[in-house]
């Protein structure tokens, strides 16, 4: 891509930690206290991710577990998370699992920022979450480290907006770029075989713009995309970097961390998709079954 085709896109945020952290509260909360404003009786979450706008920027959230977003979809070759939130109870501290995310997301180089978690509690304290985390390599600013902590209920919806300029400010240092000016390539968040629409996927595109009607091959499948739903669960006809979106139009259902990829001619498309889908056979019977962007090239 050419340097004034690069634009800022959004960052794509996974939050991770250990079992009853907080994960799913506080993706929750960020999801109530931002994308509802404005939405007409409240909206529910259509598909695993969303997008929400702080200081007239976007942040996309994994609604995937985080764990799962980064094991599988890094052995599978794809990379998603831009940024790894780390959720630590500040009465529990950092547990088995807190230090598996640190591993993961020191693994994939994604930046982490730790939300101290349920500080409402009686019983909490952030003090001890610093300093087991400072064990481990994430030293807090106040001492002298560069690792971001923020305290937070996310239960009483208290300081999520802190955490949210902190993405923004961490994503901004990233410099994420993208060239909505191409065809779209990007990720399988999640699929499944629906009994009315067929395959249903949903996508992450990460850079281009996806567009209805575009011929597309997804992990061993292909097709067109006949109709796209964003998070918000609207028709779309487009969909540009770092956004979420549920297609259908596939010829089957491809897996989580598969990648995908636009293709100017059907004609291509077909050819590339129903090759892979041999070859996927082949593989599969093998018992070796792999993708990557670089596949789809051959
Ligand atoms: P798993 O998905 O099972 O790993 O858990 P999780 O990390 O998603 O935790 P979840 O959001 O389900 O929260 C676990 C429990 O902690 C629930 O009972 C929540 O209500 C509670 N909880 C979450 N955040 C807070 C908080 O800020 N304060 C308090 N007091 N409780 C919280
Ligand atoms: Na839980
Ligand atoms: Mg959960």
């Amino acid at each position: 891509d050419k340097e004034e085709d690069l634009i800022e896109r959004p960052a794509v945020v996974t939050i991770m930690g250990h079992v009853d952290h907080g994960k799913t509260t506080l993706l929750d909360s960020i999801r109530d206290t931002k994308v509802t404003e404005g939405e007409a009786g409240g909206i529910t979450q259509h598909i695993g991710a969303y997008q929400i706008v702080e200081n007239n920027k976007r942040i996309t959230f994994l609604d995937t577990p985080g764990h799962a977003a980064f094991t599988s979809m890094r052995s599978r070759g794809a990379q998603v998370t831009d940024i790894a939130i780390l959720v630590v109870a500040a009465d529990d501290g950092v547990m088995p699992q807190t230090v598996e995310a640190i591993n993961h997301a020191k693994a994939a180089e994604v930046p982490i920022i730790i939300a101290v978690n349920k500080i409402d509690k009686e019983g909490a304290n952030p003090d001890r979450v610093m300093q087991e985390l400072s064990e481990h390599g994430l030293i807090p600013e106040d001492w002298g480290g560069d690792t971001i902590f923020v305290q937070l209920s996310a239960i009483k919806k208290e300081g999520i907006d802190d955490l949210l300029e902190m993405i923004l400010l961490v994503s901004e240092v990233e410099e994420l770029k993208a060239n909505p000016n191409r065809n779209a390539t990007g990720t399988v968040i999640e699929a499944e075989l629906d009994k009315g629409r067929g395959s249903v996927a949903t996508l992450l595109v990460q850079n281009g713009t996806l567009n209805v009607g575009d011929s597309i091959v997804v992990g061993n499948t292909f097709g067109r995309v006949r109709a796209m739903v964003n998070d918000l669960g609207r028709r779309v006809k487009t969909a540009g970097p770092s956004t979420p979106v549920e297609i259908t139009g596939l010829s089957g259902v491809p897996e989580a961390g598969d990648p995908f990829m636009v293709f100017e001619d059907e004609r291509k498309a077909r050819q590339i998709g129903e090759a892979r889908q041999q070859k996927h056979i082949v593989e599969k019977r093998n018992d070796k079954v792999k993708v990557s962007l670089d596949d789809l090239f051959e």
